[in-house]
């Protein structure tokens, strides 16, 4: 059985639970990546639950959000209370979004799959709403994750091989790290153990 969740509704009956699916914490990857950088406006698309913007807002970005999930939004607005902090969350689809141009010094994004032909479509769309010298970071899950057990979507179609990744939205960006790694994960009982991942850092240039 695919456990590939594509719909708001899918996502909304994932997050209606108590906990965080992902957990509360950031991924950890974002977290290395975006702590050593001066803090400003800051973009989280598909952020679901929150877990990136509201540990953002914390070190002082100003954090926004988009994700197709309402439950997310609310799950989102709770942690941000808890800590004392606002996120900007928008109910809205990557496919149909209309994208401000240069009005972000950082796209931050983990876990967000999409259909491919919306990935080349949108991904770079996304991308245009980054300021000249804006930095995108992102992980996400290789194909070879595939026959893993340690989460992503059961779907070639969703999971990344770097090169067409990077073939897509890489040009216009010089490139701070963009690699296949294995890691182990501890994010959440859905997030466990050893995986494939494309971890990705870049910074628009023009
Ligand atoms: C695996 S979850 C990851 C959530 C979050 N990034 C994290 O790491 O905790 C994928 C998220 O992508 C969102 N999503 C999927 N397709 C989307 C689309 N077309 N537009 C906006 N959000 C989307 C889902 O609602 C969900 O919150």
């Amino acid at each position: 059985m695919s456990n590939v969740k594509s719909g708001a509704e899918a996502w909304d009956a994932r997050f209606s639970g108590k906990g965080w699916a992902y957990g509360r914490e950031p991924n950890r990857w974002l977290e290395e990546r975006i702590s050593p950088l001066t803090p400003g406006k800051a973009s989280f698309p598909a952020d679901g639950e929150g877990r990136n913007a509201v540990w953002a807002a914390t070190k002082g970005w100003e954090a926004h959000v988009f994700d197709l999930s309402p439950v997310g939004q609310n799950k989102c607005q709770s942690l941000a209370n808890e800590n004392g902090v606002e996120v900007s969350y928008e109910v809205d689809d990557l496919e149909t979004r209309e994208f401000s141009q240069e009005d972000f010094d950082l796209i931050a994004c983990s876990w967000f799959h999409v259909p491919w032909d919306m990935f080349t479509i949108h991904y770079p769309r996304m991308l245009n709403s980054l300021k000249i010298g804006g930095h995108f970071i992102t992980e996400g899950y290789h194909t070879s994750q595939m026959e893993m057990s340690s989460g992503g979507p059961k779907s070639l179609d969703l999971l990344w091989e770097l090169d067409e990744v990077m073939d897509t939205i890489g040009n216009g960006f010089e490139v701070l790290h963009a690699a296949v790694e294995t890691t182990i994960l501890d994010e959440s009982d859905l997030h466990r153990g050893k995986a494939h991942v494309v971890r990705i850092h870049l910074v628009r240039s023009n």
